[in-house]
Parts: C-alpha cells; structure tokens; sequence
C-alpha cells in the first residue's frame, strides 16, 4: 500500500486525477471502477477539466461500484444520475461505455453475475476509484462482509443510512439495500487508488490502514492488494500511528 499523505483534501484529489489522467492517456481504452459520494468530486472535476484541456476519453469504459436497490435510473438521488451530472455528462465518453449497476434489476443474481461477466469481458478494471465509509466500508461492502465477496445485493448498515441522509429530504427516505461490488470483485482490479478526506473518517482510516486485515473492516482487504495508492488528507490521517512515517517517505522519494 502506498499511503500519500497530503496537506489537503484539494491537493489529494488533484494527485489521484494526475494518476489517473496519466493512466487514460498512456493507455486510451483504460477501463476505470468508479465511486460517488462527496469523496471523489474534485477527482471528477479534474477529470473534466483534462477533457476540456484535450484529454480523449472516448474509448474509456467506466463500471461503478453501486446503485442503492430499487432506485430507478433517473431517480435525483440514484448513483447513475449522480454520474452523469458529476462526471460522464462532461466527458467525450461513449454513454454505452459506461456501466452503474441497475437498481431495478428484476433478477438480481443474474444481474449481479452479468455485471462481473461484463467487466471480465471488457478485461477488467485498470483503476478502481473508492471512497471509505464511517465504518470502514468500500462499496456498499458493510462491516461482516466476506473478503472474497463477489457483486450481490447489501443490506446497509444504520451508520450508512444515517450518513447518507443527508442526500435525501428525510433520512426514511434512505433505501435500506444497494447492488454493490464485493470485497473480491474489487480487489481484481490491477490498481486501487482510495481517497479518505475528513475527520469523521479518522477512526475508519485508522482500521483500514494499520489494524488487522478483518471483514470489521471491509477497506482493511486492501493491505492484500498488490498495487493500492491511499491519498489521505490531514483530517483523515490524524489517528495514524506511523503518520510521521508516511509523510517521511512521501518527501524522500528515490529520484
Ligand atoms: C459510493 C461508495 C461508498 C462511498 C463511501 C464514502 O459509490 O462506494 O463506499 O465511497 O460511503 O462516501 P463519501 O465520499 O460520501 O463520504
């Protein structure tokens, strides 16, 4: 794991952008795992901004982590409407390259395993962009999740519920289910990049990072991924035992 610890959430952000421009235009067709949430808006904006400055998206496939349960598509709150106003609607992207789960999905096993079929078609994820929950998730992976999890329908937890109401006029209205990737899906991808900003995720981070690899804390399977960047802001990081380290190595990097 590389942990990068940045003095703001901005400057966080632009890094993991830089990484993942660099990714798309080294190699065109990359094929990118995304998350919504607050976390990677600045990410998403960057990315727009690299289109706008002539960065060509047009072969890049998206496929999202998950869509809460029985939100339809264009629902205001549905994760698919949250990527194309936060980021595919200002991309040269195909429309068709993109991939959200479907939150409607009648036959929910058989969708969740076209949905895996479809990324291995498409030769799998190259970078995988994740937010953490309060309670350690990833994707809606809640505390209990199995780490060799594969796409499936989540219950979310109340922590989850109570967070995210701030997305919903009243927090009843917080679907209690999602579609999420599993543990296992997300750890296939070749690269990982997390993103934790705030205080309220200090506690999480924490766990993830420097305790003990344990579905309690769904982000922590990441210490067994071979190629994962944390980019963490000051606020996140303030519980780190080996902050001092982190920061340390960030500065003395071989030439
Ligand atoms: C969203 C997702 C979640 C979020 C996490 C953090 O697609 O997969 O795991 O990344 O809940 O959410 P924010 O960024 O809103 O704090």
């Amino acid at each position: 794991m590389d942990i990068i610890l940045c003095p703001t959430a901005e400057e966080a952000s632009l890094r993991a952008a830089a990484l993942i421009t660099n990714a798309v235009r080294a190699r065109p067709a990359t094929v990118l795992g995304l998350a919504t949430g607050s976390t990677p808006l600045r990410l998403y904006q960057a990315l727009i901004q690299a289109c706008r400055d002539g960065l060509d998206f047009s072969r890049v496939r998206t496929f999202n982590l998950d869509e809460y349960y029985g939100v339809a598509p264009d629902h205001p709150q549905s994760y698919r409407r949250f990527m194309n106003e936060h980021l595919f609607d200002h991309l040269n992207l195909n429309p068709a390259n993109t991939r959200v789960p479907d939150g409607l999905a009648r036959d929910v096993a058989a969708h969740c395993a076209a949905y895996e079929a479809e990324m291995r078609a498409a030769g799998g994820v190259d970078i995988q962009v994740l937010g953490i929950g309060s309670d350690g998730h990833i994707g809606f992976n809640e505390p209990g999740s199995s780490l060799a999890s594969r796409t499936r329908l989540v219950a979310l937890t109340p922590q989850t519920v109570s967070d995210n109401a701030r997305f919903f006029a009243t927090v009843d209205e917080v679907p209690r289910h999602a579609i999420s990737m599993g543990i296992g899906t997300i750890l296939e991808a070749k690269r990982c990049v997390m993103l934790c900003f705030g205080a309220n995720k200090a506690k999480a981070v924490r766990a993830a990072l420097e305790g003990g690899i344990s579905q309690f804390t769904p982000a922590s399977a990441l210490q067994m991924h071979p190629d994962t960047t944390v980019f963490l802001d000051e606020a996140a990081a303030a519980d780190l035992q080996l902050k001092e380290y982190y920061r340390w190595s960030a500065a003395n990097q071989p030439a």
